[in-house]
């Protein structure tokens, strides 16, 4: 079947490839895969994974076989699921089954595709900040992947957001959602405003402005580094202030049971239209590295998806 596989010669480090199918073990089920979204991790963790590793954790697809011990789903039913282990970037992609959600029917491949690893990660960095209404909310990368499902879950607790781009082209995709932009081209440079609540995914020199800029009792989740630098800053910063900064990792901050129950709210709330989900483009998986390219770049707003 082909596949986007690890290949550290390439840049981004991905490149297509014929590899063997995989076979579903116990707890597992096999997908036809019909959509699988891009996560900037993925193409980061490329460049370290062995070649010829099978990269991609989100997939919207039909189960074709059930691994031993699996009795919660059927053959033929479409399903979405996180796949930690990767894999989802080829025809046929093997899944955990209490990774896997029910897809209704309601919601498209390609729209379901854009959840799993971005909108959990939105919906459980919101949870882990305990945000509320009246709550200040910045939210980094906000034109970005995660970034556009946080706007639109904060703004659903009424919380007052505002969402940083990298330029005022870039702004228009957070207006677009009801926030308010910040536009500040996430290099260190002093932020604007007064935040109760911080999520970012920028991380390197955006941390000491981000946490200059969080009020008193503050809550400040850390869960990217797109800047791919270190982060240095006065411990004076934010003691004072008494802030709390939360580190999230989706994989390991999520159980699987929550995660599922989130990839079935999002999907539902895609299919009524009460979630926006911005696909910027699709392309089949043996076009898709300039797509791919894109993102990497910052040229996308919202996803980009892949299908067969
Ligand atoms: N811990 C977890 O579980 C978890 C889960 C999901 C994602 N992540 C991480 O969260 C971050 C966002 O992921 P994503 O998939 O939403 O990425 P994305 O779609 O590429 O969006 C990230 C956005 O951040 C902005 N940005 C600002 N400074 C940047 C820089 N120095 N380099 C790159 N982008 C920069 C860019 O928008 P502008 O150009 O408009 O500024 C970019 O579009 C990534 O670092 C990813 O690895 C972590």
């Amino acid at each position: 079947m082909r596949a986007l596989v690890a290949d550290p010669a390439a840049s981004p480090a991905l490149s297509l490839a014929d590899v063997p199918d995989p076979a579903p073990g116990p707890g597992q089920l096999l997908l036809e895969m019909e959509a699988a979204s891009v996560n900037r991790g993925e193409i980061r963790s490329a460049a370290k994974q062995p070649p010829g590793t099978v990269i991609g954790w989100d997939v919207a697809g039909t189960v074709a076989a059930l691994g031993e011990g699996v009795a919660t789903f059927d053959v033929g039913e479409r399903v979405v699921a996180l796949s930690p282990g990767g894999g989802s970037f080829a025809e046929r992609v093997v899944v955990p089954a209490e990774w896997t959600a029910p897809l209704p029917s309601a919601c498209d491949f390609e729209t379901a595709a854009t959840l799993p690893v971005a909108g959990v990660t939105a919906a459980g960095i919101l949870r882990l900040a305990r945000t509320h209404a009246g709550d200040r909310v910045l939210v980094t990368g906000a034109a970005g992947g995660v970034g556009q499902f946080t706007l639109q879950l904060a703004l659903q607790t009424r919380a007052t957001v505002t969402g940083q781009a990298g330029s005022e082209e870039r702004a228009a995709a957070v207006r677009a959602t009801g926030a308010e932009a910040l536009v500040h081209p996430g290099d260190g440079s002093p932020v604007d405003g007064e935040f109760d609540v911080v999520l970012d995914g920028i991380g390197g020199p955006m941390l000491a402005p981000l946490l200059d800029a969080t009020a008193r009792n503050g809550r400040v989740v850390v869960y990217g580094n797109s800047a791919d630098a270190e982060s240095t800053f006065r411990v004076e910063s934010f003691y004072p202030k008494g802030l709390t900064i939360l580190g999230f990792r989706v994989f390991t901050s999520v159980p699987p049971a929550q995660a599922v129950k989130d990839m079935a709210t999002l999907a539902d709330q895609a299919a009524a239209g009460t979630l926006s989900v911005k696909v910027q483009a699709t392309a089949p998986l043996a076009d898709a590295l300039p797509l791919i390219a894109d993102l990497y770049a910052r040229k996308v707003t919202g996803k980009v998806v892949l299908t067969r």
